[in-house]
């Protein structure tokens, strides 16, 4: 295991996905966990100190404690990482308003341990401002590029390492050899991270936590609550009540796949509770996009309360928390013992509830969920789900939401969900979905003149939905799905395909 200091650097989630795809396990935590108490609890094999944005001459530049190179733990220091550790081993950063930004020939002066096996001269990707001058005691350059001389400094004997240049990023065409060297050769890390052995550790602890008590577990349809939930119940079974809120804005079959691959296939205790009443009610008229998602927030809310209070002796509220959540708001040392917070993955919960939470997946990525859901025996299907946005086709009906227009929308959605999965797009796409405007126009079928809906085709690519580009999909495709929606769905003349990016568009039209 690995422990990653989170320096601040837009780039930390990749250090760690790139130790992980090592089969190494590794942490990202704040500077100042790393104590001594907290090494002798993780007992790392290592250490890195990951970039960031500031300089180490910057009031609040974060800080590690200096007795950490002192271990005897190897470090590797990363950009930032590395100029707070020359800096505080008595070496010199020169303070540099410009930065160096992009690409930079390597050249190699040293190919002991850390460049083991990589060419003399290779391609890296640099972003920093301030430059080392001087070197401590005891270490040596190992390479440079024309602008920097020190590119990249060891210390063998203390085990210290750094590289002036981000390893864990694509255009550092060895990046992955260099930390390869890193984990393996320096720190002696074992391969052994891997789903299987992760879903067997994390079976044994939750049946240690939870012993004979109960769980609740909202269930989405999502993949991550359908992976915790699964990993839950090869716990402890039956005493995992799931809790499927069926809010009315669901997509077109949505409980009846769940019903079949998990509560007939899986055998798990599933709860279907039909509450689009309790729902379409309150949303009757409005149409406002925030208003709908706080109604539906707020509804979730009473709802699930309601049917939680069902289940008597319940302690714990499983949730499928993921680690970019957490590392985000910081909390790395929640764990089961925390009392239950609000959290966008079941909408928010009241705080009287005061369950204790597991959260099974809050270490691991999005990818790595997905391998988890397959090892431990999840439907492809299910695994390889686009998201679903919490307030459903709410917020893809453009205006005031009906049953009627509910029922339009969903076979629509269904239509091109069905076509998409035949061409071979569907786990390319980050999203595809439809969209119903509230804006008739006028058509012709057969010799009748139309007055009808129309509908839009939303399909995009992106990595994090932070961006997102409109999905080319092939002419044909778009040709079937649009001909089926039209011809299969009363009341639309007219589909539309949305080629607008994010930004500056959103993914969502509301
Ligand atoms: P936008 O539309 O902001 O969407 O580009 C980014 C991602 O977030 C999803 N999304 C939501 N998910 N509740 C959710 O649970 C919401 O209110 C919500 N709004 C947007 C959207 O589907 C996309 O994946």
């Amino acid at each position: 295991m690995i422990l990653i200091i989170d320096f601040g650097s837009q780039f930390n989630q990749l250090i760690a996905r790139r130790v992980r795809e090592h089969q190494v396990y590794c942490q990202i935590i704040p500077p100042a966990m790393l104590t001594e108490a907290y090494i002798q609890d993780t007992r790392p094999e290592g250490i890195i100190l990951s970039g960031g944005p500031s300089s180490i001459y910057g009031e609040n530049s974060p800080k590690v404690d200096p007795a950490v190179f002192n271990s005897g733990l190897p470090v590797l220091g990363i950009c930032y990482g590395l100029q707070f550790m020359v800096h505080a081993l008595g070496g010199n950063v020169r303070r540099s308003e410009k930065r160096e930004y992009g690409f930079a020939e390597l050249m190699i002066a040293d190919h002991g341990d850390l460049f083991a096996g990589i060419d003399q001269q290779t391609q890296c990707w640099m972003s920093h401002g301030d430059s080392i001058t001087d070197l401590p005691e005891g270490f040596a350059v190992t390479a440079s590029t024309a602008n920097t001389r020190v590119a990249a400094v060891s210390c063998p004997e203390r085990r210290l390492y750094g590289l002036q240049f981000h390893p864990e990023v694509e255009h550092t065409l060895k990046g992955r050899d260099i930390l390869s060297n890193f984990l393996f050769t320096i720190c002696g890390c074992r391969q052994s991270w891997t789903m299987k052995s992760f879903a067997e550790q994390a079976i044994e602890d939750i049946k240690k936590t939870v012993g004979d008590k109960k769980v609740i577990l909202g269930l989405s349809g999502g993949v991550d609550s359908s992976v915790a939930a699964l990993l839950i119940h090869k716990a402890i079974g039956r005493h995992l009540t799931c809790i499927y809120v069926d809010n009315g804005l669901m997509r077109k079959n949505e409980s009846a796949v769940l019903k079949e691959s998990l509560t007939r296939h899986l055998d798990m205790n599933i709860r279907f509770v039909d509450a689009s009443d309790d729902f379409l009610g309150p949303l009757d008229g409005v149409t406002d996009p925030e208003k709908k998602r706080k109604i539906i927030g707020n509804v979730f809310i009473d709802v699930f309360d309601r049917e939680a209070a069902k289940i008597e002796d319940a302690e714990f509220l499983g949730q499928g928390t993921l680690y970019p959540d957490i590392i985000e708001s910081q909390s790395v040392f929640g764990g089961p013992s925390d009392v239950i917070k609000s959290h966008h993955n079941v909408g928010g919960l009241p705080e009287n509830m005061k369950l204790k939470l597991i959260e099974p997946l809050k270490f691991l990525f999005k990818d790595e969920v997905r391998q988890l859901g397959l090892e431990i025996g999840l439907p492809e299907d299910l695994v390889w789900r686009q998201p679903f946005p919490g307030p459903g086709l709410g917020i893809r009906i453009i205006g005031p939401i009906t049953r009627e227009r509910l029922d339009v929308l969903r076979e629509a959605d269904a239509i091109l969900l069905e076509e998409v999965k035949k061409s071979g797009y569907y786990k390319k796409l980050w999203q595809s979905f439809a969209v119903l405007l509230p804006i008739k126009s006028v058509g012709v079928m057969g010799d009748q003149r139309t007055y009808e809906n129309t509908v839009v085709i939303r399909a995009v690519t992106s990595k994090d939905a932070m961006t997102a580009d409109w999905a080319k999909l092939p002419y044909e495709v778009l040709g079937r799905i649009s001909n089926r929606i039209i011809n299969e769905v009363n009341g639309v003349n007219r589909v539309t395909y949305d080629i607008t990016s994010k930004p500056p568009g959103t993914i969502e039209w509301e």
